[in-house]
Parts: C-alpha cells; structure tokens; sequence
C-alpha cells in the first residue's frame, strides 16, 4: 500500500505543471533525438514517458542486456532539464522469450491461444512470464534507479488493456487459489454461485474452471468472481514489479490506469491505494453519444480515485486516434479545450501519447504532438500554445475541486449489471450512468465519483444509477445518509442482487424498498423504439415497471397502455432526507428536470450555464479558479468577477467567453 500520494507538480522538476508525452526514440535514429529535445523545450514539455515498449531493445537475447541507447537518452533529456517517467519495459514481450515459452501466451474463453506479433501478449498468472519481467526490472531499476533525469517509474502499461481476461490452464489454476482464498470451502463456493441450478454443483476445487465459451450461457457468479480474480492478477502482478523497483530505488511509482468507457476490466477502486500518484489515460470516443461529457465523467472518476487530489493525464492525444472506426481528427481549438477540462477536474499534469508521430507499425496514423507534417502544423502550433497556456495557469497546480454533489460507480456493478440473460440488452450500465452524468453536467452541478459504500456525509445530494449489485451494509449505509438529511436519486436496475448476485426477494428494487417507499412486482423493458407518454409531457423508453408506491408519492407516471397510472418518478421522505427513484430512460431534458429539482430540494448550488458551457471550480486557499470551457459555437457571457489568467486581463463582472475558447477566472476567496 502507498503510504501517501506524491504531489503531480513535484513531477514537473519545477513544481508548476507536469506537461508531457510518451517518448518512443528507439523507432528514430539518434539523429533526431537532437531536435526532439529542442523542440520540446519548445514546447515546454518537462516529463516524457520513456522505455514502455523496450524489453526488445534492452534485452536482444535472453540475458543480454544492451543499455547504450536508453543510457544516452536519458542523459540528453536530463541535460536539457527533462525528467523522465521511466518504464519497466515489460508491457511487450520479446519475440524470443514467447518464442521459447509459448506458454505465457494468453488464451481467450473458446480456448484460442493469442498469437505473438501484436503487444501486451501474456498471460497475467504465467509464472514464467513473470520470472523474466521481474528479472528486466530488477536490471533496470539497478541501473536507473537513482538516475537524476527519473522521476517517476511507469510500470508495464495500461495493465490489462489488451490481456486482463485470460483463460489457460494456468489462470484456471490461480482462478481456484484466488476461491479457495474467498470462500475456504467448497459448500461455501456451491451455495454462493447457486450451482443447484443446471446441475452445476462442484466436488472438487480441480472441477472449477474460468467461465470459458458453453453451448449455453455461463453462471453468473462465476462470470463475476472471474472479474474479480482477474483485476486483482494484475494489481498482483503491478504489485510484485513494484515490490523489485522499492528494492533499487525511491523514485515515486505508478501505472497507467485506463478509466474509459471501452475497458472496464480493472476494478481501479482497489488498484488506487497501491499507486504513489494516481494517472489516467483518456481518448475521447465518437462512439458515444457525447464524447466530451464522458471525458469529464472519466476525469471525476480519475478524482474520485486519488480521493479528491490532484491526479496525471498520463495520455490522451492531441487529434485523431487510429483505433476507432472512424478517427476523427480534433478542430481547432478542440485539444485545448479537452485538455483544459482534465485539469479543471483536477489534473495537475497533462501528457500524451505520444511526442512525435510515427511512420511504422500499427499506429502511424495516430496524432502526436509533433505530426507527420512537422512544426508548420496547428497541431504543433497548438501543442506549444497549449505550454504557454500551462504556464500561466502554474497557480492553479495543487488546489482541489470540491462538489456538493456525488455519483456512485462502481466497476463491479458494471461487469454485473451488463451480463447475459437480463431483462434487456439494451439496457446497458455505463449508458444509464452516463445519462445521468450528463443531465447533471447540463446542470452545471459537478460531482465527485465515489465508490458504492463511501462516505456520503458531506455531500448534500447522492446519485445513484443503475447499482444493480449492492452489499447488504452499502445499502444500509446509503439509507443512513438520507434518514440523516441526505439526498438520493436512484434509477431503475439498483438494488436487485447480493454481492454473490443472488436476486433479493419480496419486490424490487430489493435492497431499496424500504428507503425509496416503493415495491416493484414485475419489469416491463420496451422495445427498441417504442415510447410511452408519461403526464409531465416527455417519454419514457427502454424500461418500465410494475410499480407500487409504497409511502413514496409520484413524481411523473405513465399515461398509455397497461401501465397507465403508475408512477414512473418518486419521491419518498425517509428520515429527515428525500430519496428520489427513476424507474425509467426518461428523455435527457425530463432527466435534467428531474435532477434539477432534486438537487435544488437539496441545496445543491445549480449553476444552470448555457447550453455547451462547462463550468468547474478549483479551489486553494485564497484563490479559487473558475474554468470556463465554452464547447458551443456561440459566444457566452458569465457573470464573475476577478482576473482572466489565460487572456490576462481583470473581469470586473462578466466573463465573455468566445466560441470554442477557454477561460480561466481567479477569484479572490472572501475572507473567512
Ligand atoms: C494507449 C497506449 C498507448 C497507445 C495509445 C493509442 O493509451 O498506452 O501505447 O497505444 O493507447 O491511443
């Protein structure tokens, strides 16, 4: 466990901002690297992530080691005052190790083993494989571990990006050490998993197996202690290269966490204690419906984890990725404000992938800092203003976000809630947890992201979407925060099963139905499409329910079909709270009404900006920051008064924002 997280400015060498990249100069001639380092000081960047992919490099043949080309980068960065975040090295295999041990190759649940030639291609239980990635890092954190350019270790990367689920002989092996450990007997494993059911009782723990491809659909159970067995293999794996670089060196370490909407693999709520400084990687997806409010949920998340301190953007890019369907490049202007609301949701350092665009392999058409068309770019023109604009917000750098408001995630209510055999596939968590995110993103209302469980005591409102899976003692403790004046809003699909997703009997919402006053007999999911008129003028699609207020009063109900009469909204007091329900995909506008009015009824302040304003507030202790990211074409106008950092120039009591820019208010905190 990390004692206490490192501050991201002492990164930076300086103590302002950390502004970075992924450096890659094994795929250049050392001709280059030349103007690389003057061309990032250029830009201003101070921490570049080096040796991610260099076990091939460092390690030609089994044993043998060839330093001088890592040696002689890290010495020209450090002359130039760059610090390096330094990588083990072992997130990519050499040919030759996977060569002689085809073993370590991960195999898929229809039981095809993955082929080397692409990355990231081991098994995260294969003891071989780890006997020689420890062996790279106890080389290299001898070597470099006091080196003065490191200041910052990178363990493997984005651990289980590709690999997180694998199903050989050998993690079916470490999959029945990780049950015994749970649950000690086998009657325990039997009555959890609920093997009466098809016959699927166990005799022996060697009859146990990951859930690999059936004729039919898998136990549930199973499907969930394998996720929760393979986040903690490879916080176990970080956890050993970590224990080899504590040997040799007292450089902070991380790794680089991936809280996105596509991987959903790692459970980053228990990776967090174990990282010295919390570091995300984000790439905006355009295969959502709004890729710029999931931006600003993965960052809340990201906050989330490092407990309300400043975090790293470890990467995110600076235009188009190449591994989307369609990559669409950024505008003008777009990076900045993608960049600008990372650190207004508390990043203290901002780094991409990667420094310059390469022209091999599989990702030649990925943007980087420097592109293919070299300095006479916007993209580079950007990258550089984006530097200068860092600099004049170095201020800003250790001051924290506070909201008055919290949205409970939790990755494994997303593996749960998503499983086959469930009342609607398209009823999906991450699509309901965002809807929710965004009607309170429209609000103006930012939210802290907590874990199922935390504590809620200072948050005047508490949102809750679709926590299918909940512990008998998070759900008591949710009850508590209302019955002592908190606030709640919870949306269908919460509250159904147990940890071991056995179905709480006697009415839905289960664990909930005392707390939200309501009891639920029966689903009724709709049809792609398909729209029921509700009586405050806006639709319900997707899900309905059999509902019966029991205490709780009706918000909004369903006018048409079998269903007619029966609340869709409630509202129920319970103790000297209010604990609101949403048993439907209401419209977003409904949504946002909804959300409004609760929060309001909380307390919650509801900034209500116009539409395709983002506002944030980072606050230190006699200055708070207003972000101001206007993602619209419209010029907007805020009423603030203080000093425009990124401008230059005094507000004296309205802020005009310009399409597409970004400002950044400092207010003068009233004196206590
Ligand atoms: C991830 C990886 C990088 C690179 C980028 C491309 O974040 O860590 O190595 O592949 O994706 O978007």
């Amino acid at each position: 466990m990390s004692p206490s997280k490192t501050p991201v400015t002492e990164l930076s060498g300086n103590g302002k901002l950390v502004y970075g990249c992924d450096y890659n100069p094994e795929q250049w001639d050392s001709g280059v690297w030349q103007e690389d380092v003057r061309l990032m000081k250029t830009a201003g960047v101070n921490l570049v992530a080096v040796n991610i992919f260099g076990w091939a490099e460092l390690e030609p043949s089994p044993g043998k080691y060839s330093f001088e080309r890592l040696d002689e980068i890290l010495e020209l960065l450090h002359a130039n005052g760059i610090g390096v975040n330094l990588g083990t090295g072992t997130s990519s295999t050499p040919a030759w190790l996977t060569t002689l041990h085809p073993d370590i190759l991960p195999q898929s649940a229809s039981g095809t083993r993955a082929w080397p030639g692409g990355r990231q291609a081991w098994c995260p239980s294969s003891p071989v494989y780890r006997e020689h990635a420890l062996r790279l890092v106890d080389v290299v954190s001898r070597r470099y571990g006091s080196h003065p350019a490191v200041r910052l270790w990178h363990v493997s990367n984005e651990l289980g990006c590709h690999n997180a689920l694998c199903y050989c002989d050998v993690s079916a092996s470490a999959f029945r050490r990780w049950l015994v450990d749970r649950y000690a007997t086998l009657d325990a494993l039997n009555e959890a998993w609920g093997t009466t059911f098809w016959s699927q009782r166990y005799s022996d723990w060697q009859q146990i197996l990951p859930p690999r491809v059936t004729v039919s659909t898998n136990n549930p159970t199973q499907m969930l202690d394998f996720h929760r067995f393979s986040s903690d293999e490879l916080l176990g794996y970080y956890q050993s290269e970590t224990g080899v670089l504590r040997q040799h060196s007292a450089v902070p370490v991380t790794t680089n966490f991936m809280v996105t909407a596509h991987i959903r693999n790692q459970d980053y709520w228990s990776w967090a204690p174990h990282v010295d400084v919390i570091a995300n990687d984000h790439y905006l997806d355009h295969r959502l419906g709004s890729p710029t409010t999931e931006l600003a949920f993965a960052a809340d998340t990201t906050r989330g984890l490092a407990q309300g301190l400043p975090w790293m953007l470890m990467e995110h890019s600076t235009s188009a990725v190449n591994w989307q369907p369609r990559n669409i490049a950024k505008g003008p202007g777009e990076m900045h404000r993608n960049s600008l609301a990372h650190l207004a949701r508390g990043a203290d350092g901002l780094c991409f992938f990667q420094w310059r665009a390469s022209v091999q392999g599989s990702e030649k058409f990925h943007s980087a800092m420097l592109p293919h068309a070299g300095t006479d770019s916007r993209i580079w023109r950007e990258a550089v203003e984006l530097g200068g604009i860092l600099e004049k917000l170095s201020e800003v750098g250790g001051t924290t976000v506070s909201a008055e408001a919290a949205l409970v995630f939790s990755w494994e209510a997303w593996w749960a809630y998503d499983q086959e055999s469930h009342p609607s596939s398209d009823v999906q968590y991450l699509d309901q947890l965002h809807a929710a995110y965004k009607a309170l993103w429209d609000a103006g209302i930012t939210v802290d992201v907590v874990a199922p469980g935390a504590d809620l005591s200072r948050y005047k409102l508490a949102v809750v979407p679709g926590l299918y899976i909940v512990r008998d003692k998070d759900a008591a403790e949710l009850s508590e925060y209302v019955r002592n004046g908190g606030h709640a809003i919870i949306t269908f699909f919460s509250g159904i099963v147990d940890e071991n997703e056995k179905v709480r009997a006697g009415g839905y919402p289960g664990a909930f139905r005392e707390l939200l006053g309501i009891r639920t007999e029966e689903f009724f999911p709709l049809p792609p499409g398909k729209t029921l008129a509700l009586d405050n003028g806006s639709t319900a699609s997707l899900w309905t329910e059999a509902l019966r207020l029991e205490g709780a009063g009706a918000k909004v109900s369903v006018i048409e079909g079998h269903l007619a009469g029966t609340a869709a909204v409630t509202r129920n007091r319970h103790g000297s709270g209010d604990a609101w329900y949403i048993g439907t995909a209401l419209d977003p506008s409904a949504l946002r009404d909804v959300v409004v009015e609760a929060a309001a009824g909380a307390g919650v302040t509801v900034l209500a900006p116009p539409e395709g304003l983002e506002t944030v507030v980072r606050s230190g202790a006699d200055h708070s920051y207003l972000f101001l990211i206007n993602h619209s074409e419209e010029e907007h106008k805020y009423v603030v008064q203080g000093h425009e950092l990124i401008v230059g120039e005094d507000v004296p009591g309205i802020a005009v924002i310009p399409p597409g820019a970004v400002r950044v208010v400092r207010i003068t905190n009233p004196t206590p």
